[in-house]
């Protein structure tokens, strides 16, 4: 006997082409684990930079991949099925409305935008042109946050009262940097305090209150912040994001039955999960899995794509929208306002 044809045969995988607009670190990281996606076989396509030789670079390390440094060209030529946007803040809006405008699916990273209207009207033209717009908030697809997603969900440690989290850096103090450069839309809260800002928007939705205070820049950028959020005087975000000084980078759920810690570095691959409880036992939950972790994000933004929705139930638009609108109001007290912001 003979075994059916199929026997033996690995399935085909779907081949997806993605454009690289940014091609720096994080670019790197994001397609370094394609090779952990399960659902198709993604490929880089093609890559936008503002300069030749990254773009080059990049291109070096992906044959076959075409290298633009025409937007106008990238977008009618380059033959994409979607875009992952990886420059420095201050250019996502730019070049996610080109993209859009083009039908051209957009996975960008956070923050979304540097300001409210942009991230406001990014949203609508996605709406207008039907087309996928997801925040990399790559957190939400983590395993990690899975697993707390499902034990806040459960009642594990009750209802949520306290958020505490850390988020830091020691960035090079270079001015013309992404991390310091107004320009660029430079500072800790944006960059590190989004993060934080998710995981409070998560458990408590929208606050009623903030407060905000930040050392800043010579050039007015802000270096170090701490927020405070509050909710019908029941519910309480304690937030910090540095760029100059390494803090503790955990973050700390507490409910009225118990804690849980997600351990350093909570926004990454973390040590671990903790939980305690009110009646001292404890539980420790291990965090493993292939790679950085990209492709969980990844595969949300595939199965939305396939789904032909334009927006990913796992980040919605209101949470975007929420975050911009948060990350103004802290903006606003810190007295922190970019250049490039009002430009939509
Ligand atoms: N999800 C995460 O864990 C994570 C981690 C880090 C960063 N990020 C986000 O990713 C973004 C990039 O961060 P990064 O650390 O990768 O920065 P990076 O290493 O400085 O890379 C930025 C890239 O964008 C290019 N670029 C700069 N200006 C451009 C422009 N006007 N048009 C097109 N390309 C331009 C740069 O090219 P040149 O080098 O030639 O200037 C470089 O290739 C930031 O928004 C950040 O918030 C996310």
């Amino acid at each position: 006997m003979f075994p059916p044809d199929s026997f033996n045969k690995t399935p085909v995988m779907k081949k997806f082409a993605w454009g690289i607009i940014g091609p720096g670190g994080i670019a790197s990281q994001f397609v370094a684990d394609f090779q952990w996606i399960n659902t198709h076989h993604c490929f880089v396509k093609a890559i936008y930079s503002h300069r030749k030789e990254s773009a080059e670079e990049f291109a070096g390390k992906h044959a076959g991949a075409e290298v633009f440094t025409d937007i106008d060209a990238f977008v009618t030529h380059s033959g994409v099925q979607a875009v992952y946007i990886a420059t420095p803040h201050s250019y996502h809006y730019k070049y996610a409305a080109i993209c859009l405008k083009h039908k051209i699916p957009v996975l960008c990273e956070k923050p979304l935008t540097i300001s409210y209207p942009q991230t406001q009207e990014l949203i609508h033209l996605a709406q207008q042109y039907q087309t996928l717009l997801m925040e990399g908030m790559w957190v939400r697809y983590l395993p990690s946050f899975s697993k707390l997603i499902h034990l806040v969900e459960e009642g594990d440690i009750g209802d949520v009262i306290s958020i505490k989290a850390s988020m830091s850096y020691r960035a090079p103090k270079d001015e013309n940097s992404r991390y310091y450069n107004p320009e660029l839309g430079g500072g800790a809260l944006l960059d590190l305090g989004i993060y934080t800002l998710f995981l409070s928007v998560l458990f408590m939705g929208r606050p009623d209150q903030v407060h905000a205070s930040a050392r800043k820049s010579a050039k007015g950028i802000d270096e170090h912040s701490v927020v405070l959020l509050s909710k019908k005087q029941q519910q309480y975000a304690l937030l910090e994001s540095s760029i100059l000084v390494k803090t503790k980078n955990d973050a700390v759920i507490s409910g009225c039955k118990g804690t849980i810690t997600i351990h350093e570095p909570w926004n990454e691959k973390p040590k671990g999960i903790s939980i305690e409880w009110n009646d001292g036992s404890t539980a420790d939950i291990p965090c493993e899995w292939p790679g950085s972790g990209f492709q969980y994000e990844t595969e949300a933004f595939l199965q939305t794509w396939e789904s032909g929705q334009a927006e990913c139930d796992r980040m919605p638009y209101q949470t975007s929208l929420l975050l911009a609108e948060l990350a103004d109001i802290i903006k606003n007290q810190i007295g922190v306002a970019y250049p490039a912001e009002g430009k939509v």
